[in-house]
């Protein structure tokens, strides 16, 4: 199947459907892998990963398949520059880089052919990176798992007030809550060319984290999630010990750096690889509560196509 759109066609893929960079869960090459082979872009997170293990990913996943994927690169990361140059030598097909301008990376990755796609969470920073000269946009919006916006605008608005100020300009991919097909549905009518799916492609057996995570999501309800550390690089993460801990400080009016303590102490590597769930960050967006399944990640890919089509027809048309 195909459906075109302003980001299919920048990115070469047969569906409008992008499996986020999530840190853990898509640093391997399984789950990028899989998503790419079905005709969406796999996205591989280097965020977490040493150096050789990303070669390593890179060079399984570009024996997998001659299709398109990307690596989402978060420009803050140590030894960010090392892993540039990694990225630019192996000619990867497209770059998703966060939290960082695009400066750090653009000219020399469009220099060869690399499609630069920045991750935004708001109306300014989407028209200067822009400006910047990106070829699309991620719009990033308070559902998300992960790192939402401060403000938590929702990506029903934000989407909106992007698709605004860029007025066409640029491709957008919407990325926070969508989860299946009447989720992408939604993102195409909102001025998006794509959807980023993040939680639901941790529902997956190729998703690299602990089983205990995977059931964690699957158990969870949309009002399960809890948006924690605030001024800290704020979290939205499933309601364990740990979110319990951080919300009774920031009800207490706890000054940050007794905040910071906690919210140190807790990590990603936590939940995905040790499977502790109560303590570490059970990263995951308001979408948890739509899904109740483990499936392989090409299924995904078919069904959210699938259930695009079936939501389209499904909508009233205008009369008169
Ligand atoms: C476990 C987890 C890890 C994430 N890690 C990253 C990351 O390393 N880099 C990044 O840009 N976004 C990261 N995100 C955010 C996703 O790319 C995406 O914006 C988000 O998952 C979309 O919302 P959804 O989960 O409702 O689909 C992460 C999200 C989750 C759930």
């Amino acid at each position: 199947m195909r459906i075109e759109t302003d980001v299919t066609r920048l990115l070469g893929i047969d569906l409008p459907i992008l499996q986020a960079g999530m840190s853990w869960a898509s640093s391997c090459t399984a789950l990028p892998l899989a998503v790419s082979r079905a005709g969406g872009l796999g996205v591989l997170a280097a965020g977490p990963m040493y150096i050789d293990a990303l070669e390593q990913c890179i060079d399984e996943i570009k024996a997998g398949t001659d299709k398109p994927f990307a690596v989402n690169m978060p420009l803050y990361r140590k030894g960010a520059e090392e892993v540039l140059d990694l990225l630019e030598a192996k000619r990867i097909p497209a770059i998703i880089a966060s939290q960082g301008g695009p400066k750090k990376y653009l000219d020399r990755f469009k220099a060869i052919g690399t499609k630069c796609i920045h991750v935004v969470a708001g109306e300014e920073h989407a028209v200067k990176a822009m400006n910047a000269g990106v070829d699309g946009l991620v719009v990033v919006g308070g559902e998300a798992g992960g790192h939402p916006p401060p403000s938590l605008v929702s990506t029903l608005v934000l989407v909106r007030a992007v698709s605004k100020v860029t007025g066409g300009r640029i491709p957008l991919i919407a990325s926070g809550g969508f989860a299946d097909g009447r989720g992408l549905l939604a993102a195409l009518s909102l001025g998006a060319g794509a959807a980023n799916f993040g939680t639901r492609f941790m529902a997956t057996p190729e998703a690299n984290v602990s089983d205990g995570y995977k059931q964690a999501v699957l158990n969870a309800g949309v009002s399960d999630t809890r948006t924690v550390g605030n001024g800290l690089g704020m979290i939205r993460a499933i309601g364990n010990r740990f979110t319990e801990r951080m919300l009774e400080l920031e009800g207490q009016g706890a000054d940050i750096e007794s905040r910071k303590d906690v919210f140190m102490a807790a990590t990603l590597k936590m939940a995905a690889f040790d499977g502790d769930v109560e303590e570490g960050k059970l990263e995951a967006g308001q979408s948890t509560g739509l899904v109740d399944r483990v499936m392989p990640a090409a299924e995904v890919v078919e069904e959210i196509a699938s259930d695009y089509v079936r939501a389209l027809q499904e909508l009233p048309s205008a009369v008169g």
